[in-house]
């Protein structure tokens, strides 16, 4: 930790992986304006420097263009930071289906590296995981300590799942053996500004088609929900995590409990982009091929999180899906 000479105040180290991505880039913006300083660490292979275009000239910001999987980078930069938020990873339906294995080796080895050289300097660490871990639970609502149920290994999409399974117990291993220092949060859906439509993320793909007045496509009836939380509350949950020494050890779910039926959620979209585009039924398989399954429900338990942190989300769905088509519409005219 250095001290700020104009204010006499501590600055933390922050390093953040998969920071110009698109929760990393928010969370890099909110440490910033709190007065740490930050290190990105991103192979841009979704990951868009744009997304740092507000940070990129900050005396506090520092941008290292690497890979979680390259031991020596994470070694040098986890020993300059007290504070390692850890979010890079392969992320999104489309992707994982098309690259399960680049995902597994990213996701568990790369997370692994990061793990490791946090035991190893004693620092801690911020593990994103994900929703995705309940699997095909049918639970009206998820909490931490529930059953995971995942599906084959023949279903591309659970490697996913399953590689992040694995990143929580590598977490509680390393904790056990090492003395790991480490909170771990299973992000729900998460929305906003800065999500691309290009990796099967359900809101900015309806916003790119709706926006271009191609059909809106919905897998099947679209009566399947799902909960949305708006980036900058997750960001508020993440570091308000990160920062409690009580969740330390934990794993705890970041989402917003209100579920949204796809449909609905489509039709939304079109209202506030004043789209003339129509709703299309798609069967999902015939655009994943079989590497597809989808849940009917899936609602995160947030006890935990308001338990640990007195934390819950102030942004509506109206809201997320209004500050990301700002953004993609910008994009659109460029
Ligand atoms: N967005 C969501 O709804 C959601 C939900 C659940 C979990 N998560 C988790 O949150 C984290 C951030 O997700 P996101 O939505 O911002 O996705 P994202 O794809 O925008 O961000 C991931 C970042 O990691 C970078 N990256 C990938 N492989 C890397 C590597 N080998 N080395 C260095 N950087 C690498 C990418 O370039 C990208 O910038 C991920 O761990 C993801 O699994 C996100």
């Amino acid at each position: 930790m250095g001290v700020d000479p104009a204010s006499n105040h501590f600055i933390m180290r922050i390093l953040i992986t998969g920071g110009a991505g698109f929760i990393g880039s928010h969370l890099a913006e909110a440490c910033l304006r709190d007065g740490d300083e930050v290190t990105v660490l991103d192979d841009l292979s979704t990951g868009r420097m744009e997304n740092l275009a507000a940070v990129r000239g900050h005396a506090r910001f520092h941008f290292a263009q690497g890979s979680i999987l390259d031991a020596t980078v994470v070694e040098r930069l986890v020993g300059g930071a007290d504070l390692v938020y850890h979010l890079a990873a392969a992320v999104g339906v489309r992707l994982v289906v098309r690259t399960p294995l680049q995902t597994i080796i990213t996701n568990v080895e790369g997370t692994q590296v990061v793990l490791e050289n946090c035991a190893q300097h004693g620092r801690k660490v911020f593990l994103a995981s994900t929703s995705e871990v309940y699997g095909k639970s049918r639970k009206a609502a998820f909490a931490e300590s529930d059953e995971l149920i995942l599906g084959p290994t023949s279903v591309g999409r659970w490697a996913y799942a399953c590689a992040k399974a694995l990143d929580e117990f590598l977490a509680f291993g390393h904790a056990k053996e090492r003395g790991l220092r480490f909170v771990a949060v299973r992000y729900f859906n998460t929305v906003g500004p800065r999500q691309v439509p290009e990796h099967g993320m359900v809101v900015p793909r309806f916003i790119s088609q709706a926006l271009k007045n191609e059909p809106v496509t919905v897998f099947g009836d679209g009566t399947q929900s799902r909960c949305f939380i708006h980036v900058h509350d997750a960001v508020t949950a993440t570091r308000l995590l990160a920062n409690n020494p009580d969740a330390e050890g934990e794993v705890v779910n970041v989402g917003d409990p209100r579920p949204v039926a796809i449909l609905e959620l489509a039709r939304k979209v079109l209202r506030l982009t004043g789209s003339s585009s129509v709703v299309q039924h798609v069967d999902p398989k015939r655009v994943y091929d079989t590497d597809f399954e989808d849940m009917e429900n899936r609602v995160p338990d947030i006890a935990k999180l308001k338990r640990l942190t007195g934390f819950s989300p102030e942004h509506s769905l109206d809201q997320a899906i209004q500050d990301a088509i700002a953004v993609l519409r910008e994009g659109a005219s460029r």
